[in-house]
């Protein structure tokens, strides 16, 4: 692409004339609307569970679950500080909910996902069926489905949101309904969803209705048996390690049509080649400890931490141990409207 143009005297007198008939020139812009490669104002960031924990217990006595609707520290990425975001198209934060509390039933057309990091005993509630939660848990409350979190247990527990909150945001077509009651009924015991589409069968007459996955929660036992498995035949990818992504048991597609999730091994002393994809991705240690080099930053993690590597950016893992990566990016919907690049130079 060509240098910008100059503007001169005769190009602004132009300029400010169709200025007042709501025209611009395109070719002042045109560089930056349509870059040679992405470009992105997030940038690479973590954050240490161990430095932010006291601030989320802190909240806890600041502000009721019930009178904050929910309870959440936004994770806002440092290149786009008030946008309440953590890449250009997501939003993540660290919700908590403290025993006995309940965070009221709502629905809303953005997508969710809960990826809990710590605690046992609280419960999401989706569309009349509970799941209790545990550490490791990958946890969806599909588009304009009632939900509520409720805590009856003893101990704190804390989770990762990710919505597509920016994306519904730029489509102007967020809606959100208030349930009238705290909690909505429940209809089916626990485990219902998980017995009708979570065992590799479908019941007779299924027959899809949603883009989102009909199980709502994959729980991390499960997840981690498959790892062990794979981490027995020892057959890592170069970049990624041990990669799988979650499904839709249904279609085989992803689970929800916004926001795709992966989790990954890399074994310990794992030293990834270099990839990179235009989808921004959001990850979190589960399990273990290494780094992340991404362009040029290093980020040292350990479980329970959070980072984010922009679109577009060279990233390189390194595991010190075993170590256990859950992610989410936007790659369904990227792959959706045909958007979506990788590039492996490892193959
Ligand atoms: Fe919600």
């Amino acid at each position: 692409m060509s240098a910008i143009p100059q503007p001169n005297s005769k190009r602004r007198d132009f300029y400010e004339r169709i200025g007042r008939h709501d025209l611009a020139p395109l070719w002042e812009v045109l560089g930056t609307l349509v870059p040679r490669t992405p470009a992105t104002p997030c940038v690479p960031a973590l954050w240490r569970y161990r430095n932010v924990r006291p601030y989320l217990m802190e909240s806890g006595e600041l502000i009721s679950a019930e009178e904050a609707e929910r309870r959440v520290l936004v994770l806002e990425n440092p290149g786009m500080r008030g946008a309440s975001s953590i890449t250009h198209s997501l939003y993540a934060g660290l919700q908590l909910i403290m025993p006995g509390e309940i965070a009221p039933s709502h629905r809303h057309i953005q997508s969710a996902l809960r990826f809990v990091i710590e605690g046992n005993g609280a419960y999401t509630a989706v569309d009349g069926e509970r799941v209790t939660m545990h550490p490791g848990d990958f946890i969806i409350t599909p588009s304009w489905t009632w939900h509520d979190h409720g805590n009856p247990g003893t101990e704190p527990v804390v989770w990762l949101d990710g919505l597509d909150v920016p994306m519904a945001a730029f489509f102007d077509s967020s809606f959100l309904e208030r349930y009238p009651e705290a909690t909505q009924p429940v209809v089916r015991a626990e485990g219902d969803s998980q017995a009708r589409y979570g065992a590799n069968l479908l019941p007779l007459d299924y027959e899809q209705r949603s883009l989102t996955t009909p199980i709502f929660c994959y729980q991390y036992d499960r997840t981690r048996d498959a790892l062990a498995q794979l981490r027995r035949a020892d057959e890592s990818h170069p970049c990624h390690g041990l990669k799988l992504q979650y499904s839709n048991p249904a279609t085989g597609g992803y689970p929800m049509p916004t926001i795709g999730a992966f989790v990954q091994l890399l074994p310990g002393g794992f030293q990834g080649r270099p990839y990179r994809a235009t989808d921004g991705t959001v990850y979190s240690a589960v399990e273990g400890r290494g780094r992340t080099h991404v362009n040029g930053t290093v980020l040292e993690w350990e479980e329970k931490d959070v980072f984010v590597v922009p679109s577009w950016s060279t990233v390189r893992h390194e595991a010190a141990v075993d170590s256990v990566l859950f992610s989410f990016s936007d790659r369904p919907a990227q792959k959706a409207l045909g958007l979506w690049r990788e590039e492996a130079p490892c193959g």
